[in-house]
C-alpha cells in the first residue's frame, strides 16, 4: 500500500489513495484484525505529477507576502511541503519494514500520512479560491533530499525529517497564519490552523519512535540526536524557534539550541 502511494505521480489521485488505504488500515485495526506488515522495496523517488516544475530554492521567485500573489505563493509552497510529506511518512513505513517495530509504529504514521494527504486538500481548495492551483507555480526541488540521504539510516530519518524538518513547520506557522488573518483570508487561517494543531502530533511520532529505538540499542538520545543531525542535515536550525510547541512535541531544548548556537559560532 505505501509503495503504491510513493508510485502515484498525480497529486490529488496520490492523496486520495493515501486517505483509502489509512481509512482501511484504521478499520482493519478497528476490527482487531491481524494485519501482517511485510516487507517492501519503495522507489527511491516516488512519482510525482508534471507540474510543478522544480528548481533550486534560489531559483524560485521571491514575492511580497501582502499581496495576493504572494499569498499564492505561500500556499504554493506549504502545497508542496504536504504533498512531500504524504511521500515522506508513506516511504518511512515501507522503507524500513525489515525492522520489527510494535504496531503503534505503524498507527502512528499512517495516522500522520492520511493527514498530510487532508493538509494538502485543505491548501488546494485555498489556491482554488484564489484562482490558482497546485502546479501553477515552479516549487522547490530537493525537498527529497532528506529522505535520500537516511535511506540506511532509520534513526536519521526520524531525527531529520518529523523532528527536525516538522518542528521546524512548527516555528514557522504561526507567522503565516498572521499573515492570512491579515489578508482576512477565512478559509487559509482555518486550513493553517488545522494544519498547525496537527503536526504537533507528527513531531511527537517523531520524538516518540526515536527514543523508542534508542532505548533498544541502549544509546543516550540527546548525543545520537545531535550527531544523525550534523550528518544528515546541511541547512542548520534556525531560531526563533517554538519552544512551546516543541515541548508539547517531545523534543527538549537541550536537543536543538546546541545545534543553532553552532550554526552562529561558525559564520
Ligand atoms: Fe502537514
Ligand atoms: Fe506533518
Amino acid at each position: 500500500m505505501a509503495c503504491a502511494v510513493l508510485e502515484t505521480a498525480d497529486a490529488h489521485a496520490k492523496t486520495k489513495l493515501s486517505r483509502k488505504y489509512a481509512a482501511q488500515w484504521f478499520a482493519d485495526r478497528a476490527a482487531d484484525q491481524m494485519i501482517e506488515i511485510g516487507t517492501a522495496n519503495p522507489p527511491l523517488q516516488p512519482a510525482r505529477p508534471n507540474k510543478p516544475d522544480l528548481l533550486s530554492p534560489r531559483e524560485v521567485p521571491k514575492r511580497k507576502p501582502g499581496t495576493p500573489q504572494g499569498r499564492i505563493a505561500i500556499l504554493h509552497a506549504v502545497a508542496h511541503i504536504e504533498l512531500n510529506a504524504v511521500d515522506l511518512h508513506w516511504d518511512l513505513i515501507a522503507r524500513f519494514s525489515d525492522v520489527p517495530m510494535p504496531i503503534g509504529f505503524f498507527d502512528d504514521w499512517v495516522k500522520a500520512a492520511d493527514e498530510e494527504s487532508k493538509h494538502f486538500g485543505l491548501i488546494s481548495d485555498c489556491l482554488i479560491q484564489m484562482d490558482s492551483h497546485y502546479g501553477a507555480m515552479p516549487a522547490h526541488a530537493g525537498m527529497w533530499r532528506a529522505a535520500e540521504d537516511t535511506t540506511q539510516d532509520f534513526m536519521g530519518r526520524l531525527a531529520v525529517v518529523p523532528m527536525v524538518l516538522e518542528a521546524r513547520g512548527l516555528d514557522v506557522t504561526p507567522g503565516m497564519i498572521d499573515i492570512f488573518r491579515k489578508a482576512k483570508d477565512d478559509q487559509a487561517v482555518s486550513a493553517m490552523e488545522v494544519i498547525y494543531s496537527e503536526e504537533v502530533h507528527h513531531v511527537a511520532y517523531g520524538s516518540k519512535w526515536f527514543h523508542f529505538l534508542c532505548g533498544r540499542h541502549d544509546k543516550d538520545p540527546k548525543v545520537v540526536f545531535h550527531e544523525l543531525v550534523r550528518r544528515y542535515f546541511h541547512g542548520g536550525l534556525k531560531p526563533p524557534f517554538n519552544e512551546e510547541k516543541r515541548a508539547e512535541a517531545g523534543i527538549p531544548p537541550d536537543f536543538y539550541w546546541p545545534l543553532a548556537d553552532e550554526l552562529t559560532y561558525s559564520k
